[in-house]
Protein backbone atom coordinates (compact mmCIF):
# COMPACT_ATOMS: atom_id res chain seq x y z
CA UNK A 1 0.00 0.00 0.00
CA UNK A 2 1.38 3.00 -0.73
CA UNK A 3 1.14 6.55 1.38
CA UNK A 4 -0.30 10.20 1.07
CA UNK A 5 0.81 11.05 -2.83
CA UNK A 6 0.14 14.18 -4.62
CA UNK A 7 0.34 14.11 -8.42
CA UNK A 8 1.24 17.70 -10.30
CA UNK A 9 2.25 16.16 -13.19
CA UNK A 10 -0.93 17.21 -15.43
CA UNK A 11 -0.85 20.11 -14.10
CA UNK A 12 2.44 21.60 -14.55
CA UNK A 13 2.16 21.06 -18.32
CA UNK A 14 -0.04 23.81 -18.61
CA UNK A 15 2.74 25.99 -16.57
CA UNK A 16 6.31 27.27 -18.03
CA UNK A 17 8.57 24.71 -17.75
CA UNK A 18 10.42 24.71 -14.32
CA UNK A 19 7.66 27.36 -13.03
CA UNK A 20 7.01 25.21 -10.12
CA UNK A 21 10.76 24.78 -9.02
CA UNK A 22 11.29 28.41 -9.88
CA UNK A 23 8.82 29.55 -7.54
CA UNK A 24 10.51 27.68 -4.22
CA UNK A 25 11.48 31.52 -2.97
CA UNK A 26 8.43 32.71 -2.78
CA UNK A 27 6.98 29.63 -0.85
CA UNK A 28 9.75 29.44 1.15
CA UNK A 29 8.93 32.72 2.78
CA UNK A 30 5.17 32.42 2.48
CA UNK A 31 6.39 29.11 4.64
CA UNK A 32 7.95 31.44 6.85
CA UNK A 33 6.22 33.82 7.73
CA UNK A 34 3.68 31.44 8.46
CA UNK A 35 6.15 29.34 10.86
CA UNK A 36 7.45 32.35 12.48
CA UNK A 37 4.23 33.96 13.29
CA UNK A 38 4.90 37.51 11.09
CA UNK A 39 2.04 37.17 9.09
CA UNK A 40 -1.51 38.76 8.75
CA UNK A 41 -3.37 36.75 11.33
CA UNK A 42 -0.97 35.32 13.54
CA UNK A 43 -3.08 35.28 16.65
CA UNK A 44 -4.88 32.38 14.75
CA UNK A 45 -2.21 29.66 14.15
CA UNK A 46 -2.72 27.69 16.91
CA UNK A 47 -3.84 24.41 14.30
CA UNK A 48 -0.33 24.98 12.88
CA UNK A 49 1.25 22.71 15.50
CA UNK A 50 -1.70 20.99 17.19
CA UNK A 51 -1.73 17.93 15.84
CA UNK A 52 1.97 16.95 17.82
CA UNK A 53 0.66 18.99 20.69
CA UNK A 54 -1.91 17.07 21.42
CA UNK A 55 -1.84 14.99 24.78
CA UNK A 56 -2.57 11.40 24.90
CA UNK A 57 -4.84 12.71 28.42
CA UNK A 58 -7.15 15.28 26.19
CA UNK A 59 -8.22 12.30 24.02
CA UNK A 60 -8.78 10.34 26.72
CA UNK A 61 -10.69 12.76 28.39
CA UNK A 62 -12.88 13.02 24.71
CA UNK A 63 -13.69 9.72 24.60
CA UNK A 64 -14.61 9.51 28.04
CA UNK A 65 -17.05 12.56 27.21
CA UNK A 66 -17.90 10.46 23.83
CA UNK A 67 -18.54 7.36 26.03
CA UNK A 68 -21.06 9.01 28.47
CA UNK A 69 -22.90 10.21 24.89
CA UNK A 70 -22.91 6.59 23.51
CA UNK A 71 -23.55 5.04 26.38
CA UNK A 72 -27.17 7.02 27.09
CA UNK A 73 -27.87 8.53 23.41
CA UNK A 74 -29.55 6.24 20.63
CA UNK A 75 -29.49 9.93 18.57
CA UNK A 76 -26.49 12.47 19.07
CA UNK A 77 -27.51 15.81 17.34
CA UNK A 78 -24.15 17.93 16.49
CA UNK A 79 -25.21 21.61 16.35
CA UNK A 80 -23.11 23.82 14.90
CA UNK A 81 -22.27 25.84 11.61
CA UNK A 82 -19.45 26.53 9.24
CA UNK A 83 -16.30 25.52 10.92
CA UNK A 84 -17.66 24.54 13.98
CA UNK A 85 -19.85 21.81 11.82
CA UNK A 86 -17.98 20.84 8.37
CA UNK A 87 -14.91 19.00 9.62
CA UNK A 88 -16.83 16.62 12.06
CA UNK A 89 -19.64 16.00 9.22
CA UNK A 90 -16.47 15.68 6.53
CA UNK A 91 -14.49 12.65 8.77
CA UNK A 92 -17.76 10.91 10.03
CA UNK A 93 -19.18 10.54 6.28
CA UNK A 94 -15.93 9.76 4.67
CA UNK A 95 -15.50 6.63 7.41
CA UNK A 96 -19.31 5.30 7.90
CA UNK A 97 -21.38 2.45 6.37
CA UNK A 98 -23.61 4.59 3.77
CA UNK A 99 -26.46 2.40 5.50
CA UNK A 100 -25.59 2.17 9.20
CA UNK A 101 -28.46 4.59 10.31
CA UNK A 102 -31.13 2.65 8.10
CA UNK A 103 -29.79 -0.76 9.79
CA UNK A 104 -31.96 -1.70 12.70
CA UNK A 105 -29.37 -2.86 14.86
CA UNK A 106 -26.61 -0.12 15.10
CA UNK A 107 -22.99 -0.22 16.12
CA UNK A 108 -22.96 3.44 17.19
CA UNK A 109 -25.52 6.30 17.98
CA UNK A 110 -27.00 8.00 14.70
CA UNK A 111 -25.78 11.37 14.40
CA UNK A 112 -27.89 14.03 13.26
CA UNK A 113 -26.89 17.29 12.35
CA UNK A 114 -28.62 21.10 13.26
CA UNK A 115 -27.73 24.63 13.52
CA UNK A 116 -26.25 24.47 10.14
CA UNK A 117 -29.25 25.94 8.61
CA UNK A 118 -32.41 28.29 9.17
CA UNK A 119 -34.62 25.87 7.33
CA UNK A 120 -38.36 26.10 9.49
CA UNK A 121 -38.87 22.28 7.84
CA UNK A 122 -35.73 21.06 9.11
CA UNK A 123 -35.97 22.05 12.51
CA UNK A 124 -39.71 20.93 12.46
CA UNK A 125 -38.74 17.10 11.21
CA UNK A 126 -36.02 16.68 13.94
CA UNK A 127 -38.35 17.84 16.54
CA UNK A 128 -40.61 15.14 15.28
CA UNK A 129 -38.32 12.71 14.47
CA UNK A 130 -36.87 13.22 18.30
CA UNK A 131 -40.38 12.50 19.69
CA UNK A 132 -39.28 9.15 20.78
CA UNK A 133 -35.59 9.06 20.94
CA UNK A 134 -32.88 8.56 23.86
CA UNK A 135 -31.16 11.85 21.96
CA UNK A 136 -28.00 14.00 23.20
CA UNK A 137 -26.35 17.01 21.85
CA UNK A 138 -23.23 18.21 21.00
CA UNK A 139 -23.09 21.99 21.21
CA UNK A 140 -20.40 23.51 19.47
CA UNK A 141 -19.93 27.33 18.70
CA UNK A 142 -16.54 28.87 19.55
CA UNK A 143 -18.23 32.45 19.50
CA UNK A 144 -21.41 31.08 21.48
CA UNK A 145 -23.68 33.30 19.22
CA UNK A 146 -24.24 32.00 15.96
CA UNK A 147 -27.96 32.37 15.55
CA UNK A 148 -28.81 29.48 13.33
CA UNK A 149 -26.53 27.27 16.25
CA UNK A 150 -28.61 28.85 18.95
CA UNK A 151 -31.88 28.54 17.90
CA UNK A 152 -31.61 25.18 17.07
CA UNK A 153 -29.75 24.64 20.51
CA UNK A 154 -32.48 26.61 22.17
CA UNK A 155 -34.89 23.97 20.61
CA UNK A 156 -32.90 21.17 21.35
CA UNK A 157 -32.05 21.91 24.41
CA UNK A 158 -35.67 22.47 25.89
CA UNK A 159 -36.72 18.81 23.89
CA UNK A 160 -34.22 17.01 25.41
CA UNK A 161 -34.87 18.02 29.07
CA UNK A 162 -38.61 17.83 28.85
CA UNK A 163 -37.98 14.26 27.37
CA UNK A 164 -35.26 12.82 29.19
CA UNK A 165 -35.75 14.63 32.41
CA UNK A 166 -33.44 18.25 34.10
CA UNK A 167 -30.83 15.51 35.46
CA UNK A 168 -30.27 13.30 32.21
CA UNK A 169 -30.46 16.24 29.84
CA UNK A 170 -27.24 17.35 31.87
CA UNK A 171 -25.40 14.20 30.97
CA UNK A 172 -26.22 14.09 27.43
CA UNK A 173 -25.94 17.70 26.52
CA UNK A 174 -21.62 18.72 26.29
CA UNK A 175 -21.08 22.16 24.94
CA UNK A 176 -17.86 22.70 22.77
CA UNK A 177 -17.08 26.52 23.22
CA UNK A 178 -15.19 29.46 24.00
CA UNK A 179 -13.40 29.34 27.58
CA UNK A 180 -14.84 32.25 28.95
CA UNK A 181 -17.12 34.14 26.63
CA UNK A 182 -20.69 33.43 24.41
CA UNK A 183 -23.98 32.50 25.74
CA UNK A 184 -22.86 29.03 24.87
CA UNK A 185 -20.07 29.01 27.80
CA UNK A 186 -22.65 30.61 30.05
CA UNK A 187 -25.25 27.97 29.55
CA UNK A 188 -22.64 25.34 29.67
CA UNK A 189 -21.60 26.79 33.01
CA UNK A 190 -24.69 27.47 34.58
CA UNK A 191 -26.35 24.07 34.07
CA UNK A 192 -23.14 22.34 34.47
CA UNK A 193 -22.66 20.60 31.70
CA UNK A 194 -19.48 18.70 30.62
CA UNK A 195 -18.00 21.16 28.49
CA UNK A 196 -14.61 21.61 25.93
CA UNK A 197 -12.81 24.84 24.70
CA UNK A 198 -12.15 25.78 21.05
CA UNK A 199 -8.56 27.51 21.90
CA UNK A 200 -8.88 30.89 21.08
CA UNK A 201 -5.91 31.06 18.97
CA UNK A 202 -7.60 28.03 16.30
CA UNK A 203 -10.40 29.00 14.08
CA UNK A 204 -13.76 27.38 13.07
CA UNK A 205 -12.07 26.12 9.80
CA UNK A 206 -9.13 24.88 10.99
CA UNK A 207 -10.68 23.87 14.28
CA UNK A 208 -11.49 19.91 13.31
CA UNK A 209 -8.60 18.31 15.49
CA UNK A 210 -9.73 20.42 18.55
CA UNK A 211 -12.90 19.09 19.90
CA UNK A 212 -15.30 20.33 17.60
CA UNK A 213 -14.34 17.69 15.44
CA UNK A 214 -12.67 15.43 17.63
CA UNK A 215 -16.14 14.62 20.17
CA UNK A 216 -18.23 14.25 17.70
CA UNK A 217 -15.80 11.75 15.64
CA UNK A 218 -15.33 9.64 18.83
CA UNK A 219 -19.12 9.61 19.84
CA UNK A 220 -19.22 8.39 16.00
CA UNK A 221 -17.41 5.84 17.18
CA UNK A 222 -14.15 6.46 15.40
CA UNK A 223 -10.44 6.49 16.32
CA UNK A 224 -9.33 9.77 17.01
CA UNK A 225 -5.93 8.92 17.58
CA UNK A 226 -5.04 7.63 14.34
CA UNK A 227 -6.65 10.63 12.76
CA UNK A 228 -4.66 12.86 15.17
CA UNK A 229 -1.28 10.56 13.93
CA UNK A 230 -2.19 11.11 10.28
CA UNK A 231 -2.48 14.72 10.90
CA UNK A 232 0.87 14.50 13.05
CA UNK A 233 3.03 12.49 10.37
CA UNK A 234 1.71 14.88 8.28
CA UNK A 235 2.85 17.67 10.03
CA UNK A 236 6.63 16.42 10.15
CA UNK A 237 6.00 15.81 6.29
CA UNK A 238 5.12 19.58 5.46
CA UNK A 239 7.83 20.89 7.52
CA UNK A 240 9.83 23.86 7.09
CA UNK A 241 13.18 21.63 6.48
CA UNK A 242 11.81 19.06 4.49
CA UNK A 243 13.02 20.49 0.48
CA UNK A 244 10.16 22.24 -1.00
CA UNK A 245 9.45 19.26 -3.92
CA UNK A 246 9.31 16.71 -1.05
CA UNK A 247 6.67 18.84 0.53
CA UNK A 248 3.28 18.00 -0.68
CA UNK A 249 1.60 21.19 0.98
CA UNK A 250 4.09 23.53 -0.26
CA UNK A 251 3.73 22.15 -3.90
CA UNK A 252 -0.13 22.11 -3.87
CA UNK A 253 0.14 26.14 -2.65
CA UNK A 254 2.41 27.02 -5.37
CA UNK A 255 1.03 25.16 -8.01
CA UNK A 256 -2.72 26.59 -7.95
CA UNK A 257 -1.34 29.48 -6.89
CA UNK A 258 0.72 29.61 -10.30
CA UNK A 259 -2.04 28.77 -12.70
CA UNK A 260 -4.37 31.15 -10.79
CA UNK A 261 -1.74 33.58 -11.72
CA UNK A 262 -2.35 32.32 -15.39
CA UNK A 263 -6.05 32.62 -15.37
CA UNK A 264 -7.22 29.70 -13.73
CA UNK A 265 -9.46 31.20 -11.37
CA UNK A 266 -11.55 28.63 -10.51
CA UNK A 267 -10.39 25.09 -8.50
CA UNK A 268 -12.42 22.19 -8.32
CA UNK A 269 -12.39 19.54 -5.74
CA UNK A 270 -13.32 16.14 -6.99
CA UNK A 271 -13.86 12.79 -5.87
CA UNK A 272 -14.57 9.43 -7.02
CA UNK A 273 -16.03 8.58 -3.65
CA UNK A 274 -19.61 9.47 -2.45
CA UNK A 275 -18.56 9.62 0.97
CA UNK A 276 -16.14 11.81 0.39
CA UNK A 277 -18.70 14.41 -0.35
CA UNK A 278 -18.41 16.69 2.75
CA UNK A 279 -14.84 16.72 2.86
CA UNK A 280 -15.43 19.00 -0.18
CA UNK A 281 -17.80 20.81 1.77
CA UNK A 282 -15.21 21.24 4.15
CA UNK A 283 -12.33 22.35 1.95
CA UNK A 284 -14.74 24.60 -0.15
CA UNK A 285 -15.66 26.95 3.54
CA UNK A 286 -11.10 26.38 4.73
CA UNK A 287 -10.12 28.03 1.32
CA UNK A 288 -13.26 30.25 0.54
CA UNK A 289 -13.25 31.71 3.65
CA UNK A 290 -9.60 31.98 3.91
CA UNK A 291 -9.01 33.36 0.30
CA UNK A 292 -11.61 35.26 -0.76
CA UNK A 293 -11.21 38.60 0.34
CA UNK A 294 -9.46 42.12 -1.03
CA UNK A 295 -10.70 40.87 -4.45
CA UNK A 296 -9.09 38.10 -4.99
CA UNK A 297 -9.06 34.32 -4.19
CA UNK A 298 -9.48 31.51 -6.39
CA UNK A 299 -13.38 30.22 -6.42
CA UNK A 300 -13.30 26.76 -4.71
CA UNK A 301 -15.94 24.37 -5.83
CA UNK A 302 -16.42 20.78 -6.11
CA UNK A 303 -18.26 17.64 -7.69
CA UNK A 304 -19.12 14.18 -7.06
CA UNK A 305 -18.02 11.90 -9.78
CA UNK A 306 -18.64 10.00 -11.48
CA UNK A 307 -22.10 11.69 -10.34
CA UNK A 308 -21.79 15.32 -11.75
CA UNK A 309 -20.13 13.73 -14.93
CA UNK A 310 -23.78 13.66 -16.07
CA UNK A 311 -24.07 17.39 -15.03
CA UNK A 312 -21.40 19.33 -14.57
CA UNK A 313 -19.27 17.28 -16.75
CA UNK A 314 -20.47 18.88 -19.81
CA UNK A 315 -18.75 22.53 -18.74
CA UNK A 316 -15.72 21.23 -17.40
CA UNK A 317 -14.76 19.90 -20.35
CA UNK A 318 -15.87 22.13 -22.98
CA UNK A 319 -16.99 25.56 -20.95
CA UNK A 320 -14.79 28.86 -20.08
CA UNK A 321 -11.50 27.95 -19.80
CA UNK A 322 -11.15 29.21 -15.97
CA UNK A 323 -10.63 26.32 -14.30
CA UNK A 324 -8.63 23.55 -12.97
CA UNK A 325 -9.11 20.65 -10.72
CA UNK A 326 -7.72 18.44 -7.99
CA UNK A 327 -8.79 14.96 -7.62
CA UNK A 328 -8.78 13.11 -4.57
CA UNK A 329 -8.02 9.24 -5.49
CA UNK A 330 -8.80 6.57 -2.94
CA UNK A 331 -6.77 3.63 -4.06
CA UNK A 332 -8.32 1.08 -2.45
CA UNK A 333 -11.85 0.51 -2.08
CA UNK A 334 -13.08 -1.68 1.71
CA UNK A 335 -15.96 -4.11 -0.12
CA UNK A 336 -15.55 -6.60 -2.79
CA UNK A 337 -18.37 -5.94 -5.32
CA UNK A 338 -17.36 -7.84 -8.80
CA UNK A 339 -19.59 -7.63 -10.99
CA UNK A 340 -21.36 -10.82 -12.16
CA UNK A 341 -21.75 -12.51 -15.63
CA UNK A 342 -24.90 -12.99 -17.40
CA UNK A 343 -25.95 -15.28 -20.00
CA UNK A 344 -27.98 -13.32 -22.19
CA UNK A 345 -25.98 -9.96 -21.75
CA UNK A 346 -28.80 -7.65 -22.56
CA UNK A 347 -26.84 -4.90 -21.00
CA UNK A 348 -23.97 -5.61 -23.11
CA UNK A 349 -22.04 -5.47 -19.97
CA UNK A 350 -20.39 -8.85 -20.13
CA UNK A 351 -16.89 -7.61 -21.13
CA UNK A 352 -16.84 -6.50 -17.18
CA UNK A 353 -17.67 -9.62 -15.77
CA UNK A 354 -15.30 -10.70 -13.24
CA UNK A 355 -13.92 -6.91 -12.67
CA UNK A 356 -14.49 -5.19 -9.42
CA UNK A 357 -17.16 -2.38 -9.60
CA UNK A 358 -13.71 -0.08 -8.00
CA UNK A 359 -11.31 -1.20 -11.11
CA UNK A 360 -14.29 0.36 -13.48
CA UNK A 361 -14.31 3.07 -11.32
CA UNK A 362 -10.36 4.10 -11.51
CA UNK A 363 -10.79 3.98 -15.00
CA UNK A 364 -13.55 6.47 -15.35
CA UNK A 365 -11.17 8.66 -12.95
CA UNK A 366 -8.32 7.97 -15.31
CA UNK A 367 -10.25 8.40 -18.13
CA UNK A 368 -12.11 11.73 -17.29
CA UNK A 369 -8.46 13.04 -16.20
CA UNK A 370 -7.24 11.99 -20.20
CA UNK A 371 -10.31 14.06 -21.30
CA UNK A 372 -10.09 16.88 -19.17
CA UNK A 373 -6.48 17.65 -19.46
CA UNK A 374 -6.96 16.96 -23.42
CA UNK A 375 -10.05 19.27 -23.10
CA UNK A 376 -7.85 22.18 -21.16
CA UNK A 377 -7.85 21.72 -17.43
CA UNK A 378 -4.97 21.63 -15.49
CA UNK A 379 -5.34 18.40 -13.46
CA UNK A 380 -3.74 17.43 -9.72
CA UNK A 381 -4.34 14.24 -7.95
CA UNK A 382 -4.04 13.70 -4.20
CA UNK A 383 -3.56 9.87 -3.53
CA UNK A 384 -4.81 8.32 -0.24
CA UNK A 385 -4.57 4.49 0.23
CA UNK A 386 -7.69 4.01 1.72
CA UNK A 387 -10.77 5.47 3.66
CA UNK A 388 -9.51 5.40 7.18
CA UNK A 389 -8.86 7.79 10.39
CA UNK A 390 -4.95 7.87 9.76
CA UNK A 391 -5.11 9.34 5.35
CA UNK A 392 -7.99 11.06 6.74
CA UNK A 393 -5.98 12.82 9.33
CA UNK A 394 -3.06 13.24 6.99
CA UNK A 395 -5.45 14.91 4.39
CA UNK A 396 -7.17 17.60 6.67
CA UNK A 397 -3.67 19.00 7.52
CA UNK A 398 -2.31 18.68 4.10
CA UNK A 399 -4.83 20.70 2.72
CA UNK A 400 -4.12 23.30 6.10
CA UNK A 401 -0.86 23.40 6.12
CA UNK A 402 -1.37 24.49 2.19
CA UNK A 403 -4.16 26.52 2.77
CA UNK A 404 -1.64 28.89 4.86
CA UNK A 405 0.79 28.79 2.75
CA UNK A 406 -1.61 29.28 -0.49
CA UNK A 407 -3.09 32.61 1.66
CA UNK A 408 0.33 34.17 2.09
CA UNK A 409 1.48 33.58 -1.56
CA UNK A 410 -1.90 35.07 -2.47
CA UNK A 411 -1.50 38.26 -0.44
CA UNK A 412 -4.38 37.87 2.18
CA UNK A 413 -4.59 37.54 5.58
CA UNK A 414 -6.02 33.78 5.52
CA UNK A 415 -7.36 33.50 9.09
CA UNK A 416 -9.84 36.40 9.20
CA UNK A 417 -13.38 36.74 7.34
CA UNK A 418 -14.42 39.98 7.91
CA UNK A 419 -17.19 38.83 4.89
CA UNK A 420 -19.30 36.63 6.90
CA UNK A 421 -20.59 39.54 9.26
CA UNK A 422 -22.23 41.80 6.28
CA UNK A 423 -25.26 39.05 6.28
CA UNK A 424 -25.47 38.29 10.14
CA UNK A 425 -25.84 42.88 10.21
CA UNK A 426 -28.45 43.03 7.50
CA UNK A 427 -30.63 40.33 9.22
CA UNK A 428 -30.37 41.47 12.71
CA UNK A 429 -31.36 44.71 11.64
CA UNK A 430 -34.38 43.33 9.65
CA UNK A 431 -35.20 40.74 12.38
CA UNK A 432 -35.33 44.47 14.83
CA UNK A 433 -31.91 42.72 17.11
CA UNK A 434 -31.71 45.34 20.05
CA UNK A 435 -28.66 47.29 19.30
CA UNK A 436 -28.85 47.46 15.42
CA UNK A 437 -31.28 50.35 15.45
CA UNK A 438 -29.35 52.36 12.80
CA UNK A 439 -28.47 49.42 10.60
CA UNK A 440 -32.36 49.02 10.51
CA UNK A 441 -32.89 52.75 9.59
CA UNK A 442 -30.68 52.26 6.58
CA UNK A 443 -31.77 48.85 4.97
CA UNK A 444 -35.32 50.33 5.22
CA UNK A 445 -34.01 53.30 2.56
CA UNK A 446 -32.64 50.75 0.52
CA UNK A 447 -35.62 48.52 0.65
O1 LIG B 1 -14.58 29.40 10.07
C1 LIG B 1 -15.24 30.18 10.73
O2 LIG B 1 -14.71 30.98 11.52
C2 LIG B 1 -16.75 30.18 10.65
O3 LIG B 1 -17.21 29.36 9.64
C3 LIG B 1 -17.35 29.73 11.97
O4 LIG B 1 -16.86 28.46 12.28
C4 LIG B 1 -18.86 29.71 11.92
O5 LIG B 1 -19.36 30.96 11.56
C5 LIG B 1 -19.45 29.30 13.27
O6 LIG B 1 -19.02 30.17 14.26
P1 LIG B 1 -19.15 29.80 15.77
O7 LIG B 1 -18.30 28.63 16.05
O8 LIG B 1 -18.71 31.03 16.50
O9 LIG B 1 -20.60 29.50 16.04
Amino acid sequence: MKNFQLNIVKAEQFLVNGAVAAYEPQVKAAMETLEKGIGAGNDFLGWLHLPSSITAEHLADLKTAAQVLRENCEVVIVAGIGGSYLGARAVIEALSNTFEWLKAKKENPVIIYAGNNIGEDYLGELTEFLKDKKFGVINISKSGTTTETALAFRLLKKQCEDQRGKEMARKVIVAVTDAKKGAARVTADKEGYKSFIIPDNVGGRFSVLTPVGLLPIAVAGYDIEQLVQGARDMEAQTAMEVPFMENPSAVYAAVRNLLYADGKKIEILVNYQPKLHFMMEWWKQLYGESEGKDGKGIFPASVDFSTDLHSMGQWIQEGERTIFETVISVENADKTVTVPTDEENLDGLNFLAGKRVDEVNKMAELGTQLAHVDGGVPNMRVTIPCLNEYYIGQLIYFFEKACGISGYLLGVNPFNQPGVEAYKKNMFALLGKPGYEEETKAIQAKL
